[in-house]
């Protein structure tokens, strides 16, 4: 039965190949369901001062401080020409969630 055999190795190379890219879906969508929630109110205007999502001269000069700064500014808040509230004013995110939503504007911000 050769024609069967076809069939099931198809369906086993298309779960394989499923696999990994439904988890790596799952994990950018925290972040960007964060980001949507929580953060994109100002980033994504600028709002007072705020780097904008896109701005890739602004956050190179920001990144340049070191990815560790950009979680620790993000997670316990920072002021200097504007006011980054702690955790982006949502309390109830985790420290690893605000991570992700650094992750994904920074992403996008390249
Ligand atoms: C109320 C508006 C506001 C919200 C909401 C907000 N930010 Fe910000 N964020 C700012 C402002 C303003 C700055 C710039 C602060 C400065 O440079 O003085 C900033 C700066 C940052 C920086 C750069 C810090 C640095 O050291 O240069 C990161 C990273 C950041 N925000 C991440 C986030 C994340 C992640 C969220 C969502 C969880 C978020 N922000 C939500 C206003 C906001």
């Amino acid at each position: 039965m050769p024609l069967k055999t076809t069939a099931k190795t198809l369906a086993l190379a298309a779960a394989l190949v499923a696999l990994p890219m439904t988890a790596s879906t799952a994990f950018a969508s925290t972040g960007e369901d964060v980001y949507k929630k929580t953060c994109k109110m100002c980033h994504d205007r600028g709002m007072a001062n705020a780097p904008k999502t896109g701005d890739v001269a602004e956050w190179q000069k920001r990144l340049a401080k070191g990815m560790d700064v950009m979680y620790k500014h993000a997670i316990e808040g920072f002021k200097d020409k504007g006011m980054m509230p702690p955790k982006g004013g949502n309390s109830k995110l985790t420290d690893d969630e605000v991570k992700a939503a650094v992750d994904y504007m920074i992403e996008k911000s390249k």
